[in-house]
This record gives C-alpha cells, sequence and structure tokens, in this order.
C-alpha cells in the first residue's frame, strides 16, 4: 500500500466529520472516494495533508508505510503527496509556465545562497525546471498555452494546469478534489483519458468526484462516506447498487 489510514477521526465542535475511516491506496491504484455533500470527503483530504489535525487514527504512507499523521502540510507534500482543490488554484496573473515551475522549483536544491549568487549551478538548475516544466504542460496538453496568463484560461483548463503543478512536485500519491466539477462533456472525457495516463506513470490516485459516470469508468475501487462514516466499500459494480449508498444518495447528487 502506498496509503493506509486507520479508523480516522475529526470532529468540529460538535460536527463529527469523520468518524472511524479507514482507506488504503495501492500502488498504480485509482480509488474513488464518493458521498453526498457534507460527507466528509474534503475533511479526509485536509487530514491526509495537513491541513487539519485528526483527533484519532493514524495515516500511514510510503513502500516503508511511514507514520505522517500530525506531519504538516509542506513535510507531507515533500514526502511526495500532492493535491488539487474543489475549486482550481491557480496563481491568476502568472503565466501557465510560471505556475508549473513553482510547483517544480520546490523540488530542486539550489539552496538561497546559490540563488543569491546567480551561481552556475542555479542557472542550469533554472533550466532543468523550465524543461521539465514544458514537458508537465505537453503532457495535459497546454504545450501551446504556456505563455497565456492562469487567468485567461478556460476553466476546465485551468483545472488541467492545477494539476500539471501539482505533478510537478513529483508526487507518488495525487489527491484530487472534484476534478470535473463545471467541465462539459468534452473536457470530461480529456480528463479520465489524463487520470489514467498520470497512473500508467506510477502515480496513484484518490479522487473525490460527483460524476459517477466519471467515477465508475475510472476507478479500480471505490469507498462510500456518508455523515462521516464509511458505509461501503468494493468495486464500481457492487457499490452502485449497495443499498446503504442508494439511500445515501436518495434526493441527493444522484439525481443531478
Ligand atoms: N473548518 C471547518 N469548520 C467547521 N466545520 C467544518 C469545517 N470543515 C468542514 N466542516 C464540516 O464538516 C462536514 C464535512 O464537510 P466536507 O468535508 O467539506 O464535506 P464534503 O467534502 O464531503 O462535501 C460538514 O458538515 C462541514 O460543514
Ligand atoms: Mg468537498
Amino acid at each position: 500500500m502506498i496509503l493506509e489510514v486507520n479508523g480516522l477521526s475529526k470532529h468540529f465542535g460538535g460536527i463529527h466529520a469523520l468518524t472511524n475511516v479507514s482507506l488504503s491506496v495501492a500502488k498504480s491504484e485509482i480509488v474513488g472516494l464518493i458521498g453526498p455533500n457534507g460527507a466528509g470527503k474534503t475533511t479526509f483530504f485536509n487530514c491526509i495533508t495537513g491541513v487539519y489535525h485528526p483527533d484519532s487514527g493514524k495515516i500511514l504512507f510510503g513502500e516503508y508505510a511511514r507514520d505522517i499523521t500530525h506531519h504538516p502540510a509542506h513535510k507531507v507534500s515533500g514526502q511526495g503527496i500532492a493535491r488539487t482543490f474543489q475549486s482550481a488554484r491557480v496563481f491568476a496573473s502568472m503565466s501557465a509556465l510560471e505556475n508549473v515551475m513553482v510547483g517544480t522549483f520546490s523540488r530542486t536544491n539550489a539552496s538561497v545562497w546559490s540563488a543569491l549568487r546567480c551561481s552556475s549551478r542555479m542557472i542550469e538548475e533554472e533550466h532543468a525546471v523550465r524543461r521539465r516544466s514544458e514537458e508537465l504542460l505537453r503532457f495535459v496538453k497546454l504545450g501551446r498555452r504556456a505563455f497565456d496568463v492562469a487567468a485567461s484560461l478556460p476553466f476546465g483548463l485551468q483545472r488541467r494546469l492545477e494539476i500539471a503543478r501539482a505533478l510537478a512536485t513529483e508526487p507518488r500519491l495525487l489527491l484530487m478534489d472534484e476534478p470535473a466539477a463545471g467541465m462539459n462533456t468534452a473536457e470530461k472525457a480529456e480528463l479520465l483519458e489524463l487520470i489514467r495516463k498520470i497512473c500508467e506513470n506510477g502515480i496513484s490516485v484518490l479522487i473525490i468526484e460527483h460524476d459517477m459516470k466519471l467515477v465508475m469508468g475510472l476507478c479500480q475501487r471505490i469507498v462510500v462516506l456518508d455523515s462521516g462514516e464509511k458505509i461501503c466499500e468494493g468495486k464500481p459494480g457492487d457499490v452502485q447498487c449497495d443499498t446503504k449508498v442508494i439511500e445515501a444518495y436518495l434526493g441527493k447528487e444522484m439525481h443531478r
């Protein structure tokens, strides 16, 4: 397993956002995390990425199942976990290329001193960062938009840019929070292909998504949350037919 979460709980005052949730992701696996609004999905990501401290439970990551439960956000990212947000977060006034370079720089070794001296090593590294960032832009099919200001890109492309920036940190696990929200059918189809390609490159994916067609077509395994509790886990076909899952969704997203 690349990620193993055991018995995670988190409450906010009287709200039990997560109660005893366990979930694992294997290497190169795509796992879906679904559930009605308010089920605790984003809170789950926030606990893994060190935005929130869970009240109890353990988060183990990597081949050696390292305990990262209370690691701060920057340390979690350094371990190899990247994330995209429920509403795309890009640096609006920077170019697409600069957005990705920001992510890549977090991976380079040039010290502040060498940067100040503008050493040849620094220049060399900047070239490498640029090349790598251009490559990532091509990977998400934004190669021709490298010099466009991020804010000027259509919504669907901003989401792909955010993915490129997340990949620039060289993650082993990518957490995606509703990446298809607001996308049209064509954009969703491209997203599906992109996520598959990411997985083929050896990166595991844990994806929160409301679009059932996308989730069912993409994920090997699905975990369902409702009111902070795991109510079901299994293969897409089995989860879809589960009575608890159907009840949880009745009158909610499934009819959107
Ligand atoms: N920072 C917070 N403070 C208080 N309540 C929160 C906070 N974050 C999330 N919650 C609550 O936790 C529950 C789960 O929210 P969330 O994880 O965003 O659900 P989902 O992503 O599944 O829609 C909701 O009731 C939400 O209001
Ligand atoms: Mg959410």
